[in-house]
């Protein structure tokens, strides 16, 4: 008998985040998690996909992504769908962008003074990130897995 795949329902309005790099869900509902307000998640892990192998899918019901919501799955998936869902139908599909200045994330030098004083601020240089303050270039997934 082949993969039976578990069916999730559609969702009627919110947002689906389709084609997460198989693995990466988990950690994208975590930090997604800190500033969610709603509790109508589900998150499906190792879905299978024809470009990727497996993937994640979170689906969000009831509510929209913030900017900053939005600047984590480009940072933690820039691989991935955002789907915006409105009377059950799909009426926005976009890739997130790295934005150019991004205020989330942790900067991962232990000596930073961001450390102390909680402010965060780096800013997009190619496909990395400098912190404002120490000036080291990061990683996109360095910044928001540190
Ligand atoms: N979806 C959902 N609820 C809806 C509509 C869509 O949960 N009311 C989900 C689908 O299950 C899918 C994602 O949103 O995981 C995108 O839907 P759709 O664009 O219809 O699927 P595909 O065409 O397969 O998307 P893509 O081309 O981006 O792979
Ligand atoms: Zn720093």
């Amino acid at each position: 008998m082949g993969d039976v795949m578990i069916a999730v329902e559609k969702i009627k309005e919110g947002v689906v985040i389709d084609h997460i790099p198989a693995g990466k869900g988990i950690s994208l509902l975590t930090l997604l998690g800190c500033s969610s307000h709603s509790k109508n998640v589900a998150l499906l892990l190792n879905a299978n996909s024809g470009e990727f192998g497996k993937k994640d899918i979170l689906k969000i019901s009831g509510r929209e992504l913030s900017q900053e919501e939005l600047s984590i799955v480009s940072l933690l998936a820039p691989c991935a769908t955002v789907n915006i869902i409105s009377h059950g139908e799909v009426v926005k599909k976009f890739r997130p962008e790295l934005p150019d200045v991004l205020r989330v994330g942790s900067c991962p030098n232990p000596k930073c003074i961001t450390k102390i004083e909680g402010a965060e601020e780096f800013l997009k240089e190619g496909n990395e990130y400098r912190c404002k303050y120490c000036e080291r270039l990061f990683s996109p997934e360095e910044l928001v897995s540190s």
